[in-house]
């Protein structure tokens, strides 16, 4: 399950191995890995005799907290990651964190970025319950970790159960993604970690949010310290490279020279707006 084995040769193996073992339409596929493993088996579960039950066990902390659930499915093309997919949701995702144990310590302090962004969007309560537990969670206590991912499915089936197809709400998950992606494209998908550039993204809409005069500082500070307990990059001015800049606001959610853009305030408000691209790249330059 590596990134570069998300292409449809993949799903074709999933598909073919079923239909070789003739199965039928009560047949239930389950995805056991990351969320490269999950968006392929959704994928294939989908589309397989028109769609057979699914089931996702995450063994990322990033599935765990994010992929396995809202029913995202998908894979890459030449042209771009995630372009071919399905919206597919599982019969049930089974989180083990035991699974975790195996799993090298910068995939799962970079899944954190993606609980920090859940408890960020949820409430005061989900933010100050990661700062307590901000040790344990690098230290990859169990209990800690089982209170952020119960916290990260919540808010996340939540908010997808508001807005399954991602036409309003459910952009509020989007938020530091827009610079996070635009950093990990400018590094061809390897320099740097989703999770890490989610984190640097979250700073960066901040930043963005002080400048339309809706943020605090207290706000970015309050952010920034928690990222950097976690182990997570904060240094943003460091990555932030003119081609980075290029590549944000190139991607789906654009719209002529205006992006949905999701501006952070105190945990539990944050907003999306239509924000000029220029104005965005003035704030981050
Ligand atoms: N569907 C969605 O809503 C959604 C949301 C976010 C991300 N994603 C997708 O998820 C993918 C990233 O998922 P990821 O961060 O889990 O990466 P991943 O699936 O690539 O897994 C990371 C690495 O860890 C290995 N691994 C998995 N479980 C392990 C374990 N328990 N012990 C040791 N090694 C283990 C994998 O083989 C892989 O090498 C991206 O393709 C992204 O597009 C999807
Ligand atoms: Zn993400």
């Amino acid at each position: 399950g590596h990134e570069t084995h998300k292409n449809v040769a993949s799903v074709e193996q999933v598909w073919d191995t079923a239909l070789d073992a003739e199965v039928d339409r009560s047949a239930i596929v389950i995805g056991v890995g990351g969320g490269v493993v999950g968006d392929l088996t959704g994928f294939a579960a989908s589309t397989l005799l028109r769609g057979v039950a699914l089931g996702q066990i995450p063994t990322t902390l990033l599935a765990m907290v994010d992929s396995s659930v809202g029913g995202k499915t998908g894979f890459n093309r030449p042209r771009g990651k995630n372009l071919v997919g399905t919206f597919y949701q599982p019969k049930f995702v089974l989180c083990d964190v035991d699974t975790l144990s195996t799993l090298p310590g910068e995939e799962r302090i970079a899944g954190l970025a993606e609980a920090v962004k859940s408890a960020w969007l949820d409430s005061e309560e989900s933010v100050a319950m990661l700062e307590r537990d901000a040790e344990a969670l690098t230290a990859g206590d169990a209990d800690a970790t089982i209170r952020a991912v119960r916290m990260s499915i919540v808010l996340k089936s939540r908010i997808v159960h508001e807005d399954e197809t991602e036409s309003g709400r459910r952009m509020l998950l989007n938020l530091g993604h827009t610079v996070g992606h635009g950093l990990e494209a400018a590094n061809e998908y390897r320099g740097i970690r989703h999770g890490e550039g989610v984190a640097l993204g979250m700073i960066a809409a901040m930043r963005v949010a002080a400048r339309l005069g809706r943020g605090r500082s207290e706000e970015t500070e309050r952010l920034t310290g928690l990222l950097g307990r976690l182990g997570l990059p904060t240094d943003l001015d460091e990555r932030l490279s003119s081609r980075a800049l290029e590549f944000i606001g190139s991607d789906k959610k654009r719209r002529g020279n205006r992006i949905h853009f999701v501006i952070p305030r105190l945990p539990g408000e944050t907003e999306i707006e239509l924000v000029a691209l220029d104005e965005l790249r003035a704030a981050l330059e």
